[in-house]
């Protein structure tokens, strides 16, 4: 099967689904003007655009600082990072933003492609209800939000895709891996799972972010930026096939991609 390489990607085993090759790697931008359903010519995948989605996510929030803090993280996660993240989502399904925060990025997705149905879990009970008041706002019907403990979510609903971005590396180092074991549990199989973490190379970029990091979280909350080595041996550990997609930034942000495939069960999987 034909594969766009990176220069840094290392490519690890698995097939991934037919919609997420070849990967983008900073795509020149498909903006369309405001209100057009579209780009002219689009071909059969056309994205459907709502206005700017960025700047409508950001105009939900009532508060000056999160309205400045959403700003902040559609800066470090532009657009083009979450047109990289977002050929690896399903177009339609249920998707899974863990640890949403605010939901900015779940809201994002939602608004570019009505067919996704995005579900938000987080902690914090302020940030999901803010999240839940800007999906009104913004007329989406599928984006939802809820509080749950991710460690202790003891649920039955499935989903075709989850995504995790920026959370793994705020866990302590041993309680990742029940963590993932648990969201894999909600993975329908042949399910995606992306996980958006901060790699420890180049050193100057993962100190610069450390920094940024502590300055959020303060210097007693534990931070580790798991060598891609170690993050990609647990993912195939729990039967994830993945694969190291790097974004790669002229700011200071050594950013990394997991994009991992759920095996199918023997027998079940589609074609050779
Ligand atoms: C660094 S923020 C990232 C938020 C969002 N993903 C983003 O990229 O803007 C991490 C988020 O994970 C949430 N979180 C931490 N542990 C969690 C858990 N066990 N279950 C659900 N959410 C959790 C925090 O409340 C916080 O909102």
């Amino acid at each position: 099967m034909a594969r766009h390489r990176g220069a840094s990607d290392a490519t690890h085993k698995g097939r991934y689904p037919p919609s997420v090759e070849p990967p983008v790697h900073h795509s020149a931008s498909r903006r369309s003007p405001e209100g057009l359903e579209g780009p002219a010519g689009a071909g059969p995948d056309p994205v459907r655009y709502i206005g700017d989605p960025v700047e409508k996510v950001i105009a939900s929030f009532d508060s000056r600082i999160i309205r400045l803090y959403s700003r902040g993280r559609f800066t470090i996660l532009r657009e083009v990072f979450l047109e990289e993240i977002g050929q690896y989502l399903p177009r339609t399904g249920r998707v899974l933003d863990l640890g949403c925060g605010f939901g900015f990025f779940s809201l994002y997705f939602a608004a570019r492609e009505p067919g996704r149905e995005m579900f938000g879990i987080d902690l914090n009970a302020r940030r999901i209800a803010d999240a839940n008041t800007a999906a009104l706002r913004m007329g989406l019907e599928n984006a939802h939000y809820e509080v749950r403990d991710a460690a202790e979510w003891d649920s039955e609903e499935t989903f075709d895709a989850a995504y995790i971005l920026d959370l793994l590396h705020h866990l302590p180092e041993r309680e990742v891996a029940p963590f993932l074991g648990r969201l894999r549990a909600r993975l329908r199989p042949g399910g995606t799972l992306i996980v958006k973490e901060v790699e420890d190379r180049p050193r100057w970029k993962m100190w610069f972010t450390l920094l940024l990091d502590r300055l959020m979280v303060g210097w007693r909350e534990p931070i580790h930026y798991w060598p891609p080595a170690e993050m990609i041996a647990l993912l195939e550990g729990l039967g994830f096939d993945v694969k190291k997609h790097s974004m790669r930034d002229w700011l200071p942000y050594p950013h990394v991609l997991y994009v991992c495939r759920l095996q199918e069960p023997a027998g079940e999987s589609p074609g050779p």
